[in-house]
Formats: C-alpha cells, sequence, structure tokens
C-alpha cells in the first residue's frame, strides 16, 4: 500500500452538485439480462511505416443489438455504434479519409487533439457532405492521451452523438511506454464511454427526448452496451473512462469503496497518481485509472457504480499476481510562463435552458470572438454565473489545445487537475483561471460540452494568429449548412426542425 492521500469526495460541495436543474432524469439499473461489454475494435491503418500512417474512418449508419428484441438503429465510426478506436503515435504523420456514408452531412472533430483549425480540427466549418470524402493530414505532437473524435456539425452535434457518433482516440508515446501501465488493449487496458439514453420500442427518438439543458436517458450505455459486466483476468486493470454523454457527469465509486488511481486526465499522463473512492467526471472530460483487484478472489463481483446505480460489473476470475507500484511521480507537465503584459481572457457563461450565452452572446460561425497570439502563453478566466443553488456545472471545452488549470476561486485546483486538460468541469458561482498556449494557427471553438448548450448557443470562436503570417479564413455560414441539411432531410427549409437551431 503506498501512504498517497486517498480522497473520498467528489471534490463538490454536495448542494452544488446534487442540485439539478427540474429536467434531470436520474439513472435506472436497467431489467435486461447483463451482457458482455463490448470493446471497441482497434481500427486497423491502411499502411504504416516509421514516419507515417495512414486511416479511412467512415460515418455509417446500422443496427445495434442493445435491447432483446428488435435493434436499434444507431450511427457510427466504422462499425454501427460508436467506433473502432484509433491509434495515433506520437511523431508520425497521420493521413486519414473521412467518408460520409450518413444520409446527411457530419464533420469529424479530433477532440482534445493539437490540429489545425478549423477545418483539420473538424468543427462546424468542415462538414464532409453525404456519400462524400475528404483528406486530412497531421503531424501528431503532444503525449500520450485518451482523446476522442466526435460529429460537430452545428447545432446537430447533440444529435448525432447521441445517434452513436463518438469514438476513443489513443495516442501513444514512449514515455508512456515506459511507465509501470497495463497496457494489454481489450484485456487489461480498456476504454469506457459513459453514455445515457432513453428508448422508445427499442429506438433512440432525439427529438422526443430533447431537453435544452441537455438530453438525458435513465439507461446507463457503457461502450454500447446495457447492463453490462466485463471477465477481469488480471490483478490490475487499466479504464480510459469518457463522459460520452450529451449532458450527464458521473459520480463513480466501486463496490466496498475499492481505492483507485487516477493516471491520466484529458490531455495525458498525470504529474502524480491520485488516489480516489470517488471521482466525479463532466460531460467529454476523460479519466484514466488503474483498479487494483487484489483482494478479490475467482468469482468475485466488483461493480462500478455511478450514484448508486450499477453501470459495470467486473467479474473477478483467475489471475497472476500483480503488486506493481506506481512510482510516485510519473511525467513532468510543461509549465510555460505566462507572457508579460498579455491580456487576460474572460468567457462568462450564463443562463440555462434557451437562455445560455458566452459573454453575453450566442454563438455566431461567422464572428471570431477573440485572438490569441501563436506563441504566448496567456490566462483566461472561465466562470460559470448559474446560481449555487439551482444551476448546472457547465463543462468548458476549447479546441485546439491542452491547458493547465491555475486555479479555482483563487484556490489550489484538485488534485487531478494537474495535469494538462481540454475541457475543466465549472461549478454555479465559480471562476476557473486557466493557462492556455497554442501550437498551431487557425479558428478554433469554445463552448459548454453539455451538447445541447453548445448547440444551443453557448458557444464562441477564437483565433490563434501569426502576425508575420496573416491569414485569412473563409468560415461557413449558417444559410449554406441549413440548406444542405433541409434538402438532405427532404424538407424544405422553413420546415427543417433541428433542437438548437434557432436559440
Ligand atoms: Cu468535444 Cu467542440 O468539442
Ligand atoms: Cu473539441
Ligand atoms: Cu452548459
Amino acid at each position: 500500500m503506498s501512504d498517497r492521500k486517498v480522497y473520498t469526495d467528489y471534490f463538490f460541495d454536495e448542494p452544488a452538485f446534487n442540485t439539478h436543474d427540474g429536467g434531470y432524469v436520474p439513472l435506472k439499473e436497467p431489467t435486461t439480462p447483463q451482457e458482455a461489454l463490448r470493446i471497441p475494435k482497434l481500427l486497423k491503418p491502411n499502411k504504416e511505416t516509421d514516419t507515417d500512417m495512414y486511416y479511412t474512418v467512415i460515418a455509417q449508419t446500422g443496427e445495434t443489438q442493445l435491447l432483446p428484441g428488435a435493434k436499434t438503429k444507431t450511427w457510427g465510426y466504422n462499425t454501427s455504434l460508436l467506433g473502432q478506436t484509433i491509434v495515433f503515435k506520437n511523431g508520425k504523420t497521420i493521413h486519414i479519409t473521412l467518408k460520409n456514408e450518413l444520409p446527411e452531412l457530419t464533420t469529424f472533430h479530433w477532440h482534445g487533439l493539437n490540429v489545425d483549425g478549423p477545418i483539420t480540427d473538424g468543427g462546424c466549418h468542415a462538414p464532409v457532405y453525404p456519400g462524400k470524402s475528404t483528406q486530412i493530414e497531421f503531424k501528431c505532437h503532444q503525449p500520450a492521451a485518451t482523446l476522442w473524435l466526435h460529429a460537430h456539425p452545428c447545432p446537430a452535434t447533440a444529435e448525432h452523438v447521441w445517434k452513436g457518433l463518438a469514438d476513443g482516440v489513443i495516442v501513444k508515446d514512449d514515455v508512456e511506454s515506459k511507465l509501470p501501465f497495463p497496457r494489454n488493449y481489450g484485456v487489461d487496458d480498456i476504454p469506457l464511454i459513459l453514455q445515457d439514453r432513453a428508448f422508445h420500442d427499442n429506438q433512440f427518438d432525439y427529438i422526443a427526448d430533447y431537453d435544452p439543458d441537455g438530453v438525458q436517458g435513465p439507461t446507463p450505455m457503457i461502450n454500447g452496451t446495457i447492463n453490462p459486466y466485463f471477465d477481469v483476468t488480471t490483478q490490475r486493470l487499466r479504464l480510459r473512462i469518457l463522459d460520452g454523454a450529451n449532458r450527464r457527469e458521473w459520480r463513480l465509486h466501486f463496490s466496498d469503496d475499492l481505492k483507485f488511481t487516477q493516471i491520466a486526465s484529458d490531455g495525458g499522463i498525470l504529474p502524480e497518481p491520485v488516489d480516489f473512492t470517488h471521482l466525479m467526471i463532466t460531460c467529454a472530460e476523460r479519466a484514466e485509472i488503474i483498479v487494483d483487484f487484489g483482494k478479490y478472489k475467482p468469482g468475485d463481483e466488483v461493480t462500478l457504480y455511478s450514484d448508486d446505480v450499477p453501470i459495470v460489473r467486473f467479474r473477478i476470475h483467475e489471475f497472476a499476481k500483480d503488486d506493481t507500484k506506481l512510482p510516485d511521480h510519473l511525467v513532468d507537465i510543461p509549465d510555460p510562463q505566462v507572457t508579460p503584459n498579455s491580456q487576460v481572457h474572460k468567457v462568462v457563461m450564463s443562463g440555462m435552458d434557451e437562455m445560455v450565452e458566452i459573454n453575453g452572446k450566442k454563438f455566431d460561425m461567422q464572428r471570431i470572438d477573440d485572438k490569441q497570439k501563436l506563441g504566448n502563453v496567456e490566462y483566461w478566466d472561465i466562470s460559470n454565473t448559474n446560481d449555487r443553488d439551482t444551476g448546472m456545472i457547465h463543462p468548458y471545452h476549447m479546441h485546439g489545445t491542452q491547458f493547465r488549470v491555475v486555479s479555482r476561486n483563487g484556490h489550489d485546483p484538485y488534485p487531478n487537475e494537474r495535469g494538462l486538460k481540454d475541457t475543466i468541469g465549472v461549478n454555479p458561482g465559480e471562476t476557473v483561471r486557466i493557462k492556455v498556449w497554442f501550437e498551431h494557427l487557425g479558428v478554433y471553438m469554445y463552448h459548454c460540452h453539455i451538447i445541447e448548450h453548445e448547440d444551443g448557443g453557448m458557444m464562441a470562436q477564437f483565433e490563434v494568429y501569426d502576425p508575420d503570417r496573416p491569414k485569412t479564413y473563409k468560415l461557413m455560414d449558417m444559410d449554406t449548412l441549413m440548406t444542405a441539411f433541409a434538402k438532405e432531410r427532404g424538407v424544405k427549409k422553413d420546415e427543417l426542425y433541428i433542437p438548437g437551431m434557432d436559440m
């Protein structure tokens, strides 16, 4: 046993995070039979050399057996639901063919990846129309991490993700590969994509379940599995947890208050491992944890809960003894000095429901709201003006960067926020200061990652510029997107209804 401190609450005072708006839907334990947890396959590169990797990523429709009876109509990447896990190796040049086999336009956003904006980044300016494909190319230049790919066609992002367009991405490097972590994919290193859904005669019905504060369902869906179990065959298990829900935060804990250790956050390995019995994760955040089942024996079952609802059951089998200890220091995290005399950017997230805004404005695809010079390191102060008693946590996300968390309301960040992050839960009444720098030029989005808030306008754009290399960007406009959606959905433009579109 190490003598590290073990954190036993979610870091949030209960009143703030347990008070949800009226529409909050609690999870319910499924009554369907337990199913083996789906483990997404690894996407096979078309080709890999010492320096380059080539992939084809296809957004497609399909059907998935989620519940007994009729299959559910779903969307996915290279599979019917969610996707095949994509591996990038740091230092290699990545070439990806993006193919859209859906009946409507979509985009391919690489959440957490440091690449040029806005096209490679894949936000709303980079639609791929149905039946079409496009190429992107970038150099992978960032530490090992768990990132993700999701659709981002504003204002239909939430609906596309709800239908299944979310996929795990793993960056590998030779720092991580030398650390004593489990890394046998599918055996002791597994993705855990946490989502929730509602079913209507075994189907998803996004419009029926629409809520401007975020669509939720009572049924946990983990890696696209309802009521999953996982067969544990190693003493230590690494879980790459992604909150892939449209709006739900997860409050995770195991049976017997089993201790677990977080080793990585959004942007990669933490400087030091952090031990928990309870961990909360908000939309789009990632937490890699190692669970040690050393005190259990074959036949035992250890349950992972969110609130008090079982979400995965770990069935313990024979395993070889593995008492590997983690070092107290894992990696060094860059912490560049803030550029002298640079501005402090302000991001005020306000409102709930249809009233959500950033700095008093709704999103406009053609407006650039803020700028930062390439190479500068600047503070961004992110506030949530919601009421402490009735407001919501807004998970704030920036494209194009992995930032450092400096403080929460002037206090130290949480112990698992000392690594690189791209998303951070900002509690009602709180201001979080982050330190931000960029390595690529482009126009990027920043927004609340409750996806309905983002679609509903709690989103803005910044430009990373270099005065020596001025660039102009042709930004997509809403009219072009709406005309395309209307045509693809076979309706007149004034009959088109995408929740969030005219907020
Ligand atoms: Cu997960 Cu705008 O992103
Ligand atoms: Cu993103
Ligand atoms: Cu929000």
